[in-house]
């Protein structure tokens, strides 16, 4: 062979090798290190659900996004370095939005479930709640159980796992799905529906602000339940760090200071 075609052949071969090089890199190119490139962590949540995200207007009058899951954001931005930009979104586009990459993160109450975890990863769990029923005051000894409410209107946030808790044990029911939970608060106040299924703290505030509505006997504990942060699948090294940031609030007690600085922000803004 002679030198010069043996120089091409291993110039395209260098080329061949760097080109798979950086179409590799490119695909694997972990989650991590871009947001650390970036400077910035986009967490995506939905703003209707005190204590976990709400929004209040600061003492300048300004919107803002507060919560312990905003802090619990916080402190994960924190741990990498970077700054936090919050998206408010419907709850019901978060999974989407994390799988896609649209958002880094999603830390929005949202609960583990096998559902979900055929499209995104989930970190280990911050927080457990218990599911609530929210009903009219005048109401609270007509609809003390799910089967109290057999055949009526219920409502639940569209996309949340308690549209399932409440088309499961609700005989007969008509469940009524909305996006946001503030909407679904004032149509059980404006007797649209009847119940609403939310997780137990956020319905615990709720009443606080809106005496006029109470909190039905049966809860309900799902065993498999609680609060986890959604991240893109194969992110090995964004979900230990996420994961390494949970442990550290759950060791240094952050979490329970977090919740009551939440519950009272929401209290206070009523
Ligand atoms: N835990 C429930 C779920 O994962 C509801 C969460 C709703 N969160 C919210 N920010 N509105 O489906």
């Amino acid at each position: 062979m002679k030198k010069g075609m043996l120089k091409k052949i291993l110039a395209i071969t260098i080329v061949g090798v760097m080109g798979f090089g950086l179409v590799s890199c490119g695909s694997k190119k972990d989650k991590l290190s871009t947001i650390k490139d970036s400077g910035k962590l986009v967490v995506g949540l939905s703003a209707d659900y005190a204590p976990y995200e709400f929004h209040i207007l600061d003492e300048n009058g300004q919107d803002q996004i507060v919560g312990f899951d905003v802090d619990i954001a916080k402190e994960i931005a924190k741990d990498m370095g970077v700054e936090l930009e919050i998206k408010d979104m419907n709850f019901e586009n978060l999974v989407a939005g994390v799988s896609s990459g649209k958002i880094d993160l999603a830390i929005s109450g949202m609960t583990p479930d096998e559902e979900r975890k055929k499209s995104i990863d989930f970190s280990d769990i911050y927080y457990t709640a218990q599911h609530g029923i929210l009903v009219r005051a005048e109401d609270k000894d007509k609809y003390k159980t799910f089967e109290d409410l057999k055949g009526q209107k219920v409502g639940a946030q569209m996309g949340a796992i308690q549209a399932q808790i409440a088309e499961e044990k609700v005989p007969e029911g008509d469940l009524q799905l909305l996006s946001n939970v503030n909407d679904l608060v004032l149509a059980l106040k404006g007797k649209k529906i009847e119940a609403l299924v939310v997780e137990l703290p956020v319905a615990e505030m709720i009443v606080k602000n809106n005496p006029e509505l109470k909190i039905a006997e049966e809860k309900v504990t799902d065993t498999e339940g609680g609060s986890a942060v959604g991240i893109q699948k194969e992110q090995q090294a964004l979900l230990e760090q996420v994961n390494s940031t949970i442990k550290r609030i759950k060791e240094e007690k952050l979490l329970d200071k977090f919740i009551i600085e939440a519950n009272e922000l929401a209290e206070k803004q009523n």
